[in-house]
């Protein structure tokens, strides 16, 4: 696919904003041409609007070049990117099997850009005949969550590269839960599909959701047009060097993972001995979909006795259901001694 047809064409003309960062890239001993405060302190300059020792760092762990890699504050600021670049208002559509992650929808309304949903199956997985017959000359967007929020589950391997292989515009996959199953994800595929985005980030299974990094990984093609459009210092100097930081703590992550799922299947047992409790669903994520008597009353319940969940009882498919994040086993503890006093 040829990336830059797709792009707008006010995107593909614009020039960018070069920074004094951009403009001089050696070192020196007196900088004048930022206009910054001469000051020393921690802060007073600006940060390396490229995240170079960021990106090595998140290149060496995920196995992929950095020209694949964009980073953006939280994983919101991509998707925000993505229809940027690539969606004109009132003219492009979009393509959102239902139901996922919310931001999608907020970005494509924020930008003017038609929203086409499509149901996902019943046991939450793509619909693709349907997919297929809804997109137009003027679809440019597919998004696929996978492991899906609000159900857990992956979404078939099989069924989005179906997808990648048809449709014609980017396949954006976002992996945000993606190291909470043993499923490799889509960012090896990266190399052999141009219209393929992956998005991941620190928020979950690394525990940085304060630190707001997201990552989007693509062709270098996609990854230049991300650049072109982003504010120029979009990730501050302390975020970027704390998760440089973060990131050497492999071990640490992994261990935080591994007793994450360990605690969600011992929720997931649990859970499905109370009465209340008509179904939990399967789960590859850090939380759980769970089918429950009166889920709007528990909702309540729940929160007078200071334990909050989602309520996702309204969203389509997950009628009675609430989306609960596993915690830490005397967090998942308290919830079910409250459920089961409840029960
Ligand atoms: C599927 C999905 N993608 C992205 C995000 C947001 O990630 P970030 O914190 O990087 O903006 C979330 C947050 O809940 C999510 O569920």
């Amino acid at each position: 696919m040829d990336i830059t047809k797709l792009v707008r064409p006010n995107i593909s003309k614009l020039k960018p904003y070069s920074s004094a960062r951009d403009d001089f890239k050696g070192s020196a001993s007196v900088y004048l041409d930022a206009n910054e405060n001469p000051y020393p302190s921690d802060f007073n300059r600006y940060p390396d609007p490229h995240q170079q020792k960021l990106k090595t760092k998140i290149a060496a762990i995920k196995n992929i070049p950095a020209e694949n890699i964009f980073v953006g504050n939280g994983s919101d600021e991509p998707i925000d990117l993505l229809f940027r670049a690539f969606c004109e208002p009132g003219v492009d559509n979009v393509l959102i099997p239902e139901p996922t992650y919310g931001m999608y929808t907020v970005s494509a309304n924020i930008n003017n850009i038609a929203i086409r949903n499509i149901s996902l199956t019943p046991d939450f997985d793509l619909d693709v005949d349907a997919i297929s017959k809804t997109w137009d000359k003027n679809t440019k967007l597919l998004f696929l969550c996978s492991p899906n929020n609000p159900s857990g589950n992956l979404l078939s391997e099989e069924k989005i590269i179906q997808l990648l292989n048809t449709f014609p515009g980017l396949v954006i996959v976002d992996e945000a839960y993606i190291d909470f199953t043993k499923q490799p994800g889509f960012l090896s595929k990266i190399k052999d599909y141009s219209n393929l985005v992956v998005l991941q980030t620190l928020s979950k299974a690394w525990g940085l959701a304060s630190l707001r990094i997201g990552m989007c990984f693509a062709q270098p093609e996609i990854i230049q047009v991300l650049n072109k459009i982003k504010p120029p210092y979009n990730i501050s100097g302390i975020n970027q060097q704390l998760a440089e930081q973060a990131l050497k703590e492999v071990t640490r992550k992994e261990k935080n993972v591994q007793e994450i799922i360990a605690q969600r299947e011992w929720l997931k047992t649990e859970l499905k001995q109370l009465s209340s409790v008509r179904q939990v669903f399967p789960s590859e994520a850090n939380f759980l979909l769970v089918k429950i008597d009166q889920a709007r009353e528990k909702y309540q319940q729940l929160i007078q006795t200071g334990v909050v969940v989602r309520d996702r009882s309204s969203v389509i498919l997950c009628q009675d259901c609430l989306r609960i994040t596993v915690g830490t086993p005397s967090e998942n503890q308290q919830l079910l001694k409250t459920l089961k006093k409840l029960d």
